[in-house]
């Protein structure tokens, strides 16, 4: 059964190392086609941060694909942050920030929403560019017919439905909205993400699940799962333990367990956080 982890926000330079050595065996333990990265692999891009991650990176048995967050983009080095925004992600991580993989069973794009720099104050948001959303199509042009369609990206699409979000940041990525319909037109079943450190689960629907037109138009309508993963090792926990999402694939069926640090080891939760059927 084909398997995958959605780990996010691993902040090396923050991390416990016997906690971190316990979700290198823990990915290990199991067979994985592949370890999803979505973003924060540092907590200030420091290079000692990067070879941390490299090491954790170098360590899994599965292959990975990741995607730069917020935190992977110096803000000491103000030269490089603007002229060479990747160049450590580049020398530790990856040749590409915007990578792809593809299985028989899912395919797997990722999406750079880290910025150097915004018209706004805060540089932490996420953006998603008009290009990349018209680009998806091509992107996704070499998946097999019937795989599942994941994107992987840094920052949230869809914001938590709670009503406790009063110390929390709700801010989406931007352009979520025309990425949402843009996923749900390119067929993408499941979007994961992080920067938040809180997990959940949503969903978007096209045409709205409300919709009392009853066309055509509905039979052809396509829910995007947009997952969130806590953060895997940062002590900067929103309320939550340490934790990562695994993906399982079964046939037309997709289930997302959470799988939580419990202070001596990995626990899988019973409950699924979100089935997602064909
Ligand atoms: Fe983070
Ligand atoms: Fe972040």
């Amino acid at each position: 059964m084909p398997a995958f982890a959605h780990i996010s926000d691993l902040h090396f330079g923050s991390e416990d190392p016997s906690t971190t050595r316990a979700l290198i065996a823990e990915l290990n333990r199991e067979r994985l086609d592949l370890v999803i990265l979505s973003g924060d692999l540092t907590l200030a891009a420091r290079s000692g941060e990067y070879a941390d991650a490299r090491r954790f990176i170098d360590a899994l048995k599965a292959p990975t694909i990741a995607v730069p967050g917020n935190h992977d983009i110096t803000p000491f080095n103000l030269g490089e942050r603007f002229l060479m925004p990747y160049r450590r992600w580049h020398r530790y991580v990856s040749a590409e920030i915007e990578p792809s993989w593809f299985g028989p069973e899912a395919a797997v794009v990722g999406l750079n929403t880290a910025r150097r720099m915004r018209l706004r104050l805060n540089w932490s948001h996420g953006s998603l560019s008009r290009r990349q959303i018209v680009t998806l199509p091509a992107r996704f042009a070499p998946a097999e017919a019937n795989a599942f369609r994941i994107v992987v990206a840094h920052h949230p699409f869809i914001a938590e439905d709670t009503e406790d979000l009063s110390d929390r940041p709700r801010v989406l990525v931007k352009r979520a909205k025309a990425a949402l319909q843009a996923f749900a037109a390119e067929g993408v079943d499941l979007v994961t993400a992080g920067h938040l450190h809180r997990t959940y689960a949503a969903a978007f629907d096209t045409p709205p699940a409300t919709s009392a037109v009853i066309t055509q138009e509905v039979a052809q309508s396509h829910r995007v799962t947009v997952i969130q993963a806590g953060t895997a090792l940062s002590a900067r926990t929103r309320g939550e333990p340490n934790s990562f999402n695994r993906i399982e694939i079964d046939g037309d069926t997709m289930e997302v367990h959470t799988v939580a640090w419990r202070g001596k080891r990995w626990e899988r939760t019973d409950e699924p956080l979100v089935t997602i059927r064909r």
